[in-house]
């Protein structure tokens, strides 16, 4: 089964085809970085506006590269399904995905399905590594989201764990605004901190005993008050407190999700979102994970931040256990909460 997918939840217009979930045929990214980047963020309404321009030329050049076309009479070489982001995301530019794929699907007889951004990420790790097999525990770190989902079986997820306040990538870019780096901060303070030293600025961990969550926006500030101490940073102190904060960040990323599986008795961990594609973390789990023989999965950088190949591996696995297009929403919506069960509590270990 060939699903041409299509993302657009946030600043990255991007289309795929995927085969059998597993096999990426095409994957074409265009960032929106260079509009929002004057603003040090991303603005919504920008964001909806280049998703516009640039969606049906993404789209063709995935359907290019996969040899497929939406033309009815080469019915051998369409897709059989589309599937298209509709939450969580900015509303503005999660609709014009929607409606793009709406009109694709209608207008070529080809049925869409509705997922979720979140789903995507949490299974992206599968694409670049395709025995990973449920049940694994996944951590998904993005700009938005910071969740520790146990995937027990395709579709069938628990919320473990998530953040209370910023998500991972949200305070990597706070603090790169406040730092004056530039946007999107995360790949910055990663690039800094490779040639800083990461214990001259010790920073707070917040693990949050006795719940599995998040919180960041303790350490941003830690960070702020850290700023006002002085008026002037030399290059060398930028970097050691870019190196200092990475590694806050990734010490409870990394610690408290494999106290997770341990305690789950999972052995697979998979890592999904841009945050994944931090070097400070990927080597970090690789070196707790080795020593517990915990199976690591983490994809290839392009594969960690936003691309619809993602989407279209989890559209995959939605049709494969039987959910039909009408029975998905294709409703934009800023929240889709996961299943939660109730789970055991965390307990630091000394
Ligand atoms: O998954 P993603 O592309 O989009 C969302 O769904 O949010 O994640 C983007 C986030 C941004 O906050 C960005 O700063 C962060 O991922 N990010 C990183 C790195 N590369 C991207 N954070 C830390 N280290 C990186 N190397
Ligand atoms: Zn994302």
């Amino acid at each position: 089964m060939k699903i041409l997918a299509i993302e657009t939840s946030c600043d990255e217009t991007a289309a795929a085809v995927v085969q059998d979930g597993l096999k990426i045929l095409s994957s074409s990214v265009s960032t929106q970085i260079p509009f929002h980047q004057p603003y040090k963020g991303v603005v919504p309404e920008l964001a909806s506006r280049a998703h516009v321009i640039t969606l049906n030329r993404v789209v063709a050049d995935a359907l290019k590269k996969a040899r497929l076309s939406l033309d009815s009479s080469k019915k051998s070489a369409r897709p059989d399904a589309i599937a298209v982001t509709v939450g969580p995301g900015l509303v503005g530019a999660l609709l014009v995905g929607r409606m793009a794929a709406e009109a694709f699907g209608w207008a070529n007889q080809i049925p869409v399905y509705g997922m979720n951004h979140i789903e995507g990420h949490l299974l992206s790790p599968v694409l670049a590594d395709n025995d990973v097999k449920p049940p694994f525990l996944g951590l998904v770190a993005s700009g938005g989201h910071t969740e520790l989902i146990l995937a027990k079986k395709w579709g069938d997820y628990a919320l473990f764990g998530r953040t209370l306040d910023d998500a991972a990538g949200e305070a990597f870019d706070k603090v790169a605004k406040m730092m004056d780096l530039g946007y999107p901060g995360g790949p910055v303070i990663d690039r800094l901190a490779e040639k800083g030293d990461p214990s001259r600025f010790p920073f707070p961990r917040p693990w949050l005993p006795g719940t599995w969550n998040f919180s960041f926006s303790g350490l941003k500030t830690s960070m702020l008050y850290r700023l006002r101490e002085k008026s002037r940073w030399t290059a060398r102190d930028k970097r050691d407190l870019c190196a200092s904060f990475r590694e806050a960040v990734v010490d409870v990323l990394t610690r408290k999700t494999v106290a997770a599986a341990q305690l789950l008795k999972v052995n697979t961990i998979a890592v999904g979102g841009g945050v994944a594609a931090n070097l400070l973390l990927r080597r970090r789990f690789a070196e707790l994970c080795r020593p517990l023989g915990i199976r690591l999965s983490i994809p290839p950088i392009h594969l960690c931040t936003d691309n619809a190949a993602m989407v279209a591996s989890a559209a995959f696995y939605a049709i494969r256990r039987g959910d039909r297009p009408a029975a998905l929403k294709v409703t934009p919506q800023m929240q889709i909460p996961l299943l939660k069960r109730k789970l055991p509590g965390f307990r630091p270990q000394s």
